[in-house]
């Protein structure tokens, strides 16, 4: 990116930086994050995720996008995305920014209750990046698991993490877990834990 594009998309995210910072100082446990993941980070975190996979894409905790942009501008159709954003004001400006993309205002923890399908829809990929710190570890477990159901055959779950064991330990028989490289411009460095039903093969 060059010229006049650059400098747009730089001051964008200087507005960005400012405006997630202040959401984090306001609520520090639900953000989870000081700052918008890096591009770096986010091209990461599609490049791990089984977009490859026929079928709609579930986002949960997109923020202010930057995900959400990575998965476009690696060719994904803006159609098969749903991101569900807790935030309101944050919801209000993805909506602005990607119309194409159905973003949800909702709880991602919830999935039946946020997308009141029932259970019915499958995704191809889970991207999930919402702050679980507070959950005890067989809460974690039970949440990836109810995941686990919503995937397709072949479809993974990707974790933005700042930790380096899997903040949601493997489940005999169900998911394993591996990691993608430490993405180190990232604030803080961070990298994509990447979970898979056991026996599945890796992505790469
Ligand atoms: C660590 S930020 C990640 C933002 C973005 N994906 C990134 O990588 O920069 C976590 C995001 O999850 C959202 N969030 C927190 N709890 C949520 C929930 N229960 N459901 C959906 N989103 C939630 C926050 O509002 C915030 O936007």
């Amino acid at each position: 990116m060059s010229g006049r594009m650059g400098q747009d998309a730089a001051r964008e995210r200087r507005k960005d930086l400012a405006r997630f910072f202040g959401t984090w100082v306001r609520n520090p446990i639900k953000m989870g994050a000081v700052a918008p993941s890096s591009a770096h980070y986010c091209a990461t975190m599609v490049a791990s995720a089984t977009t490859h996979v026929e079928g709609p894409i579930l986002e949960l905790g997109p923020g202010l996008g930057c995900v959400t942009r990575a998965l476009l501008d690696a060719g994904v159709d803006p159609a098969r995305i749903t991101s569900i954003e807790y935030d309101a004001e944050f919801a209000r400006t993805l909506k602005e920014r990607f119309p194409a993309v159905n973003v949800v205002r909702g709880d991602g923890f919830d999935l039946d209750a946020t997308l009141g399908d029932g259970g019915a829809t499958k995704f191809a990929a889970i991207l999930f990046a919402i702050p679980i710190v507070k959950l005890p570890q067989g809460e974690r477990q039970a949440l990836f698991g109810r995941y686990f159901d919503r995937l397709l055959p072949g479809g993974n779950l990707t974790q933005l993490s700042y930790l380096w064991k899997p903040p949601v330990k493997p489940v005999a028989g169900r998911f394993d877990a591996s990691a993608s490289d430490i993405v180190w411009d990232n604030i803080p460095p961070a990298r994509v834990w990447i979970y898979s039903r056991t026996g599945a093969r890796p992505l790469h």
